[in-house]
């Protein structure tokens, strides 16, 4: 299998799994082929072409060094030291969840999906648009000074296969929560609680000390409509969205990770917060991602907070 291979696999199964549906996606895709076949030569220079095919900024290749990927390695986040680490153990590709390279200073980009995720749940979407936009543009500049070619320079000195692989991991995960969530009975965020403790990734946190629990609301607190808004979709959007959500009537968030302010801000507008938990939940799309790969190379390791667990 080459890297490209993998990463093609990652798009698609990404685009697949999107919350909102492929037929969107593609149309996207499309919109932006039109517009980018009506730029100047000297604007086409500058186009990323993988924003043709892929819709996820936060997914790019980072070094193919050309060579069978075989042995692989996985992680959340991908340093030098893991690279080092990898190279030591006689890996030949290495996986990262988050994103690194130009990958990371684009991050930005793919948390347009967020808006319209939000419309879905009921957030109009010229105000889920519009406070989207605005947090797009301040994490632009807040990620602008990282130096975030240092992993993908050690990476190529060790001769390593590198990709990073975010937001179709993330769809994956939401997903396949959506659908897991939707099945059950749930009254109260102790149903939603227990329902989530049964998913292995989440078992094994649990021993870790980072298992699922409520930010905001009590045991007993009615879950109402639930919003998987915070799973997929880059990073988190502007507490300002919190409002606009209670207003839209959703009743509980299902979230990966919120910060304090973001909670605060939840907990003033009677939202119920419920946090899967990071490393677990960006485990479970990486997960059912790396099933899809399993049977294609002679090894999958994990590493660097990867709770690996295969379902094939
Ligand atoms: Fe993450």
């Amino acid at each position: 299998m080459k890297l490209s291979e993998i990463y093609q696999l990652a798009i698609e199964e990404g685009i697949k799994a999107d919350l909102r549906g492929e037929a969107v996606v593609r149309k996207k895709l499309a919109k932006i082929k039109e517009a980018y076949e009506k730029l100047d030569a000297e604007q086409k220079k500058e186009f990323d072409l993988e924003k043709l095919v892929n819709p996820y900024s936060d997914t790019r290749i980072l070094h193919d060094n050309g060579k069978e990927v075989s042995r692989i390695i996985v992680g959340i986040d991908i340093d030098p030291q893991e690279l080092l680490l990898a190279k030591q153990l006689n890996y030949d590709t290495v996986i990262a969840h988050h994103p690194e390279g130009a990958a990371l200073a684009d991050l930005s980009d793919v948390m347009h999906l967020q808006a319209e995720i939000l419309a879905q749940y009921g957030v109009p979407i010229n105000i889920a648009q519009a406070i989207t936009k605005e947090r797009i543009s301040e994490v632009s500049r807040g990620i602008s000074p990282v130096n975030h070619y240092r992993s993908v320079d050690a990476a190529r000195l060790l001769d390593l296969n590198f990709i990073c692989i975010h937001t179709p991991c993330d769809n994956l995960a939401a997903k396949f929560l959506d659908d897991y969530l939707q099945n059950k009975e749930l009254e109260t965020l102790d149903d939603l609680i227990k329902a989530l403790k049964k998913i292995p990734e989440y078992q094994e946190a649990i021993k870790r000390k980072a298992g699922p629990k409520i930010f905001a609301g009590d045991k007993d607190n009615y879950c109402g409509k639930l919003a998987l808004t915070e799973i997929t979709g880059g990073t988190s959007n502007s507490k300002d969205i919190y409002e606009k959500m209670a207003q839209a009537g959703v009743g509980t968030i299902v979230g990966m990770h919120m910060s304090e302010e973001h909670k605060k801000e939840a907990q003033q507008h009677h939202l119920n917060v419920v946090i899967t938990g990071h490393m677990s939940s960006d485990s479970l799309g990486v997960n059912l991602f790396l099933d899809k790969l399993e049977h294609q190379v002679s090894e999958i390791a994990a590493f660097s907070g990867l709770i690996r667990i295969k379902r094939v």
